[in-house]
């Protein structure tokens, strides 16, 4: 991202753009009171010939030359009135921001004075979601490009966003800011090659990211995790020549009680899945570098509450390997021994998500006992047979904890489906030579349901759980308005939103 966004109460001189707000049906905001007659009928004009532009969220049309004062207007429409929230808002700054980047627009005032919201929304609120809207919009991963994509003189690089309420937009979209940062964060993280993100780099990078906001880093590596009995994780990272690592992430926003913590965060960061000695097939399978997405997630979440200081004790965990294939590689048919003491019969080497979470899920219980427990992961193929990419499967054993997190998905338009648990899942898991089998007796039907009940072996009795599988949303082939194609940073937002509202004190 390389423009800067500031609020004010006045349009500023000298813009390459104005943008102004209609609502559904070509109904202009006051913003084109700043026009005069002449360029107004222009503006009604182009909008009653275009059969197009309805005005509805995200319809873009741009004049050039009609004002005096500013070269191009912008009109942008946002839709039904009783609709303008945070949300639309965003997505509203996403195609915006697009836009302002075809048209080569170097500065941009978007005057949003005397916008209507909808009852619940204050105005500060849409101004800030406008700015983080075209912030998320401007993601972009080129590190290894040796060429740079051109930085013409007109690229966006100074954004206005005018409202009454200037100072209180200013003060939010700080904190959202940090919210911003941690899904850039989890975005980078997996987009990053296999080659450069492994597990002794990840860990690297998260103490990089993360010591300097106050998060509190331990790490555990190989020999540690033998001593503590992570037969699990181990088996899966043994094939590899680069040493699994687990990391655990402690946010202390709140001073008392330092050890406790109500709620930690669980998630899969397999560096790289060929599948083991269950090799996966050829295609596609450099996508399986996005398979520590839930990992980014749990990283991405942790800079985010430190980002904006949360006050809440929080905790992080994940678990860092690489699935290979070799001749030390874990096989199917071995039988394995976690961290909890049950043992696993391995069926199918790349069913290997579901280890390392195994062994983490249970040093978090044991060693923190949280009230709240919640991993990401992208655990199963079948979670996409089922939900595609739209969706991400999640699985609760707590009505409440769901209810919260529906809430927070509505609030963040990160879209979550309820899957379900039950005894059956967990009884498919069991083997006939060892306590459980890492591949259920179905095979791929209902795959990510098995794989929920194989995770609820490791859950304690009172452990408040949510497993979530994002297998599908981790990873986009094509733009959102707000999310770039490639590594999405899915689970940041829900994740933040949910300990504002539920666990802040
Ligand atoms: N990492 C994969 C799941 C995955 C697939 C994530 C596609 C993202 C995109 C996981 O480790 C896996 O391979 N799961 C197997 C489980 C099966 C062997 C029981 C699957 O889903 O096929
Ligand atoms: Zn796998
Ligand atoms: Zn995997």
């Amino acid at each position: 991202m390389t423009f800067k966004i500031q609020f004010k109460n006045e349009i500023p001189k000298n813009q390459d753009a104005l943008a102004i707000i209609t609502y559904e049906n070509c109904d202009l905001s006051d913003g084109a009171k700043k026009l005069n007659q002449a360029e107004k009928k222009i503006i009604d004009r182009a909008l009653s010939s275009n059969n197009q532009f309805k005005g509805k969220s995200g319809d873009i049309l741009i004049l050039n030359n009609i004002s005096s004062v500013y070269p191009k207007i912008v009109v942008i429409g946002v839709g039904n009135k009783e609709e303008c929230d945070g949300l639309a808002f965003e997505t509203v700054g996403g195609k915006l921001w697009k836009a302002a980047k075809n048209f080569e627009i170097g500065s941009l005032a978007i005057d949003i004075l005397n916008i209507k919201t909808n009852s619940k929304t204050k105005k500060e609120e849409l101004a800030a979601h406008l700015a983080m809207g075209m912030t998320l919009a401007a993601y972009s991963f080129d590190k290894y490009k040796s060429k740079k994509p051109d930085h013409k003189e007109t690229e966006l690089k100074k954004i206005t966003i005018v409202t009454e309420k200037a100072k209180e937009a200013t003060t939010l979209f700080n904190t959202y800011s940090a919210i911003v940062d941690g899904v850039y964060l989890a975005r980078d993280l997996v987009n990053e090659p296999p080659n450069t993100l492994y597990p002794v780099s990840y860990v690297q990078r998260i103490k990089d990211e993360l010591k300097p906001l106050g998060v509190e880093i331990e790490v555990l590596d190989e020999k540690k995790m033998a001593k503590l009995g992570f037969g699990a994780l181990l088996a899966v990272g043994q094939g590899s020549a680069r040493e699994s690592q687990t990391v655990i992430m402690r946010w202390n926003g709140v001073a008392t009680s330092k050890s406790k913590a109500p709620i930690a965060f669980v998630g899969k960061g397999v560096t790289f899945d060929t599948g083991g000695i269950s090799l996966k097939p050829g295609a596609e399978m450099d996508l399986m570098k996005m398979d520590m997405g839930g990992s980014a997630a749990v990283v991405g979440t942790m800079k985010a509450l430190a980002g904006r200081k949360a006050k809440v004790n929080a905790i992080g965990i994940v678990g860092l390997v690489e699935n290979m294939p070799s001749s030390n590689a874990y096989r199917p048919g071995d039988i394995i021994t976690s961290h909890a003491g049950k043992t696993i019969e391995v069926l199918n080497t790349d069913a290997e998500g579901r280890l390392v979470l195994a062994d983490i899920l249970t040093y978090i219980q044991q060693t923190y006992k949280p009230k709240v427990v919640i991993d990401l992961a992208t655990l199963t193929g079948a979670i996409m047979v089922a939900l595609g990419f739209e969706y991400c499967g999640a699985f609760s054993n707590d009505d409440n904890l769901w209810k919260q997190v529906e809430k927070s998905s509505a609030n963040t338009g990160e879209k979550f489906w309820r899957m379900p648990l039950d005894e059956a899942y967990k009884k498919e898991m069991e083997s006939e030579v060892a306590d459980l089998k890492n591949l259920g007796s179905l095979g791929r039907y209902g795959g990510a349901c098995s794989a929920a009940g194989f995770l609820q072996h490791f859950i304690e009795d009172g452990t408040q759980w949510m497993h979530i599988d994002i297998a599908g949303t981790a990873w986009w082939k094509s733009d959102k308005p707000t999310t770039p194609k490639g590594g999405t940073g899915f689970g940041v937002r829900v994740l933040d939103d949910l300990v504002k509202n539920n666990f802040e004190k």
